[in-house]
Parts: C-alpha cells; sequence; structure tokens
C-alpha cells in the first residue's frame, strides 16, 4: 500500500468534460486555490434545501464574510490529505460551478477520508453526481484508503442512492436524523 507521504493526492492535474443526461457539457478539474470567487458564487446559486442537505447546520442567511472564510478554507487543499473536484460552465461570460466534490483525511485516521458533494439545483439528477463521486472513489483508490465516509441528513435519498449505485460494500448508521455512510474500499476483513 502507498504511504501518505510517497503519493500526495492529485492536485491541479488532469481535466475532463463530461455530457450530462441532458445532454449540456461540464467540464471537471481540480480545485484550485484562485476559485475562491466561483465557489462563493456557486453557494449563492444554490437553493435554501440544496444548502441545508450539504451543509447540514447552516443559518439561512449566511453572511458573505463567512461564506468567503469558507470558500478559502475549502480551496486551500492539503495535498497529503485533501482533494476536491468542480464543474464548471461557461455561463454569461464566465466560468460557473455546477457541482463540487471533495475528500479529506484526517492526520490521526489518514486511511478513511470524509466526503462531501453538491450540484446546482438546475444540473441535479442529470448524473454529474455521480461523475463527481466516481473520480473521487478512483481518487480515494489511487490514495489507498481503506473508507469513505458521508455525513448526511437521514432523510437525503438522493446521495444515498447515488452511494449505493457505486455498487462497493456500504453501511449506515442513522442517529438524531443524521445517517453516516461508510464505504468500504478494501476487501480486507477488518477494513
Ligand atoms: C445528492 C446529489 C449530490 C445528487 O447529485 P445528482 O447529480 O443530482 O445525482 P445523479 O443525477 O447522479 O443521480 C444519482 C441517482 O440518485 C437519484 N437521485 C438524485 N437526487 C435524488 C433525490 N433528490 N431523491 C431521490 N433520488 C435522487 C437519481 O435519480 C439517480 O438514480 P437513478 O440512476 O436510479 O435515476 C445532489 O442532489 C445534491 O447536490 N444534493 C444537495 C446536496 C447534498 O445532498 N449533498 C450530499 C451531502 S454530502
Amino acid at each position: 500500500m502507498v504511504t501518505q507521504t510517497e503519493v500526495p493526492f492529485p492536485i491541479g492535474q488532469g481535466d475532463v468534460t463530461v455530457t450530462t443526461k441532458r445532454n449540456r457539457q461540464v467540464h471537471i478539474r481540480h480545485l484550485i486555490p484562485k476559485d475562491v470567487e466561483i465557489l462563493v458564487e456557486f453557494f449563492y446559486h444554490l437553493s435554501p434545501e440544496t444548502r441545508r442537505l450539504r451543509f447540514i447546520s447552516i443559518p439561512p442567511k449566511p453572511p458573505r464574510e463567512l461564506i468567503k472564510r469558507e470558500a478559502i478554507r475549502l480551496a486551500a487543499l492539503d495535498p497529503l490529505r485533501q482533494a476536491a473536484l468542480i464543474g464548471t460552465i461557461q455561463e454569461d461570460g464566465c466560468e460557473r460551478a455546477v457541482g463540487v466534490s471533495r475528500l479529506a483525511s484526517k492526520a490521526e485516521e489518514p486511511e478513511t477520508a470524509e466526503f462531501a458533494i453538491v450540484i446546482r439545483d438546475d444540473f441535479q439528477k442529470e448524473g454529474l453526481g455521480t461523475v463527481l463521486f466516481d473520480l473521487l472513489l478512483q481518487i480515494a483508490l489511487v490514495r489507498g484508503l481503506k473508507r469513505m465516509v458521508g455525513l448526511t441528513l437521514a432523510e437525503n435519498h438522493g446521495i444515498h442512492r447515488l452511494v449505493r449505485q457505486a455498487g462497493l460494500p456500504v453501511t449506515s448508521q442513522t442517529s438524531r436524523g443524521e445517517t453516516t455512510l461508510t464505504i468500504s474500499l478494501s476487501d480486507s476483513a477488518n477494513s
């Protein structure tokens, strides 16, 4: 197995253009620090419901400063423990995000990474979430991770369905309205 120091998460390399089920083209690439403004605009294009499903406890009208701080944090990736992909389109003459997926592991648990994914409302149910999730899975596998964990609302049928459709072993634990999904990336019995 590769160790944490040998192979950092691939950042800033590789991109792909995919065609969604509604025949729209989305360019998928790695997130870079310069994407802060794109992330801020992306947040403001998400419906309150999508924000709630993604961020779980978020105030209804978060101040722009808070969103910007969070975007700076998300875009400043630690190559050893984090990876993030952004799906973009050209809209009104500028590059806009329509989906973001992210993987992050903690130093004390380097073989486990938490994942998160969010698709802009008008691009949901077109297969984009599945593509971004599959690419995250590939990064996690290349990285030698043993499991991916997602913290979701128990009522979030979309993400539960998407994760199960990947075909890997998944366990779920629900407590107080939140479901933790654990995807096993390893065949080992003690994974
Ligand atoms: C959950 C989410 C990422 C799914 O992305 P997506 O691009 O819409 O998903 P896909 O189009 O790839 O769909 C994958 C499967 O899930 C199903 N699905 C998607 N959204 C669904 C929903 N709201 N309810 C039920 N099923 C749903 C699709 O129908 C598809 O199944 P099918 O192939 O049998 O039709 C997206 O809806 C989203 O951003 N939600 C808000 C944020 C969120 O919940 N993030 C997850 C927390 S980490």
